[in-house]
């Protein structure tokens, strides 16, 4: 049987940085998120931020729209907080990636800390799955957080790849093994793996010699390469950098 293609999710936040930057309407990040729907991203990924500072509760609605329209997945990611989860039930999307978020970081430092928080997180689970929406759990590697996952009710952990990214040498080989560890459990449990988070062309293809990783969220290499290549080129090289390590 051949193996299920993994599904590689755009996340378009940084198309709304750069428009956000002049206070205008351009580029748009739906635009952007047509594009990529078009040269073979299989979901669209945005984080509506508490101080909406690239993604705006306009944009997903437009997003829910288009994902709608185009039958693709949208992949909400939000933070553990009443006024996120009003927004999701508002907009119903496939999934909803449940982040840790502080104002004062530049992006998403490090994995949701379950272990711990569960009496916060699983009714926040719990509304979102009576709603229909699949919920992602955004965790660093530890056998820890998948247990807590599992918990809670998640259907799926995405592993927060950060770190695997940022080191080299041994000490990138001990946390791919920390992936994998962790990666094993989830499924053992009855979780689906996902990994994002600093992915590149070559780190990508490593995370898919993690047998259990059915889907990526990339955004920022991908949307940097777009200023060389193209948007619609930077994905059709992540696809077959990804199909090829498949
Ligand atoms: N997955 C999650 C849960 C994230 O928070 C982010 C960053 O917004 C990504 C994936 C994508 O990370 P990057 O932009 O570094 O590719």
């Amino acid at each position: 049987m051949a193996a299920a293609r993994i599904r590689l999710g755009v996340n378009i936040d940084h198309v709304a940085t750069v428009r956000n930057a002049r206070g205008g309407a351009h580029p748009d990040p739906v635009r952007a998120a047509r594009e990529a729907l078009a040269a073979g991203a299989d979901g669209i990924t945005a984080h509506l931020r508490e101080d909406r500072r690239h993604i705006t509760d306009a944009d997903i609605a437009a997003l829910s729209d288009l994902c709608a329209e185009a039958g693709r997945p949208l992949n909400l990611e939000m933070a553990v907080t009443e006024e996120m989860l009003a927004v999701a039930l508002r907009h119903r999307p496939h999934a909803a990636c449940l982040v840790p978020e502080r104002r004062e970081e530049v992006t998403t430092e490090g994995g949701l800390a379950v272990a711990g928080h569960e009496a916060r997180i699983a009714p926040v689970v719990k509304a979102l799955d009576a709603a229909g929406v699949r919920v992602s759990l955004f965790i660093e590697p530890s056998l820890a957080q998948v247990d807590a996952a599992r918990a809670v009710g998640a259907q799926v952990v995405e592993f927060h790849t950060g770190r695997y990214c940022h080191l080299s040498g041994d000490d990138r080989l001990i946390e791919f093994e920390r992936l994998q560890a962790a990666a094993t459990r989830a499924v053992e449990l009855g979780l689906e793996v996902h990994a994002g988070h600093g992915l590149d062309y070559v780190t990508a293809a490593d995370m898919l010699a993690i047998p259990e990783v059915r889907e990526l969220n990339i955004g920022h290499f991908l949307i940097g390469e777009a200023v060389f290549v193209g948007l619609a080129t930077a994905i059709a090289r992540m696809r077959a950098a990804m199909d090829a390590a498949a």
